[in-house]
């Protein structure tokens, strides 16, 4: 494609991602989160990879980059939902003080021309990419029709999920080899160590709606092996707290990233 046209589709499109297209041409993602590094990402040289939640596709691209011989974008979310109506009816229910009802996001709010997907096909089709879409919320769609993967990428999904043992567990069914999570996760000054599940009341984090739970490190660890996963390693932790005489019970939020090996 030229550089002009492509240039003229990108800036057509609200990204997500920061997906370096070539030639000079990178898309303005509006995420702030830092891409993986290599410490951070298990070999994928040869190997099918699931993307759950790929968004833009930047880590399917990645993993196509780094020699996986099969990738699979899974999404469905950001995909269809119609955000301009979404937004404006939280901000009423913001007003008014009520919980927003989820269901009306595969309802009322959802677009079947998938308009939030147009971010992924472009970069696909600029980057003469092969990586599989797939649309479907991976929690409803069948292991059968999803398929194993020797690796699976959830990354930023899990405290956007209402049920977080059961996401697990349905990671683990997807999973032949290794399974990279990276969440949102807790650390209580006072509590380090301990198994802690927060829930996020509301618009709690981040004002969105759309964010559950945050977990410690111990329960990520602990209820990965409850579902299955032989055993995991920490590649980004918590931060050092200071320790103190007292325990408060204010957490922080930082970013975990945990291997899970089957
Ligand atoms: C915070 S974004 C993370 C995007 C990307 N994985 C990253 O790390 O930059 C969360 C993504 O998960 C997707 N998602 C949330 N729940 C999902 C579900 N049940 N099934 C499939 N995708 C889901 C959203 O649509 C969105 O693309």
């Amino acid at each position: 494609m030229e550089k002009d046209k492509l240039l003229a589709k990108v800036n057509e499109i609200q990204w997500c991602h920061s997906i370096d297209l070539g030639d000079g041409v990178v898309t303005p993602g509006l995420s702030k989160t830092r891409p993986l590094g290599d410490h951070e990402l298990p070999a994928m040289e040869g190997k099918s990879v699931l993307d759950i939640g790929g968004w833009d596709g930047l880590n399917s691209f990645l993993a196509e980059k780094r020699g996986a011989k099969r990738v699979v974008t899974l999404d469905h979310y950001v995909w269809g939902v119609d955000m301009s109506q979404r937004n404006l009816y939280w901000e009423k229910c913001k007003e008014k003080g009520t919980f927003p009802d989820y269901r009306l996001d595969e309802t009322e709010f959802w677009d079947p021309t998938l308009p939030g997907r147009a971010g992924f096909d472009l970069a696909k089709e600029a980057l003469g990419s092969k990586v599989e879409a797939k649309v479907g919320d991976f929690m409803k769609v069948p292991v059968d029709e999803i398929g194993v993967f020797d690796v699976v990428l959830f990354l930023g999904v899990l405290y956007h999920l209402r049920d977080p043992l059961g996401a697990l567990e349905k990671v683990r069914s997807l999973t032949k080899e290794v399974a990279v999570i990276e969440t949102s996760a807790i650390v209580v000054p006072g509590y380090e160590g301990e198994s802690l599940v927060r829930y996020y009341s509301a618009d709690e984090l981040d004002g969105d709606f759309g964010n559950y739970f945050g977990l410690s490190e111990e329960a990520l660890v602990s209820m990965l092996k409850c579902v299955g996963f032989q055993s995991t390693v920490t590649v980004a932790g918590p931060p050092v707290v200071k320790s103190t005489l007292f325990r408060k019970t204010r957490s922080k939020v930082y970013r975990l990233i945990v291997h899970a090996y089957v």
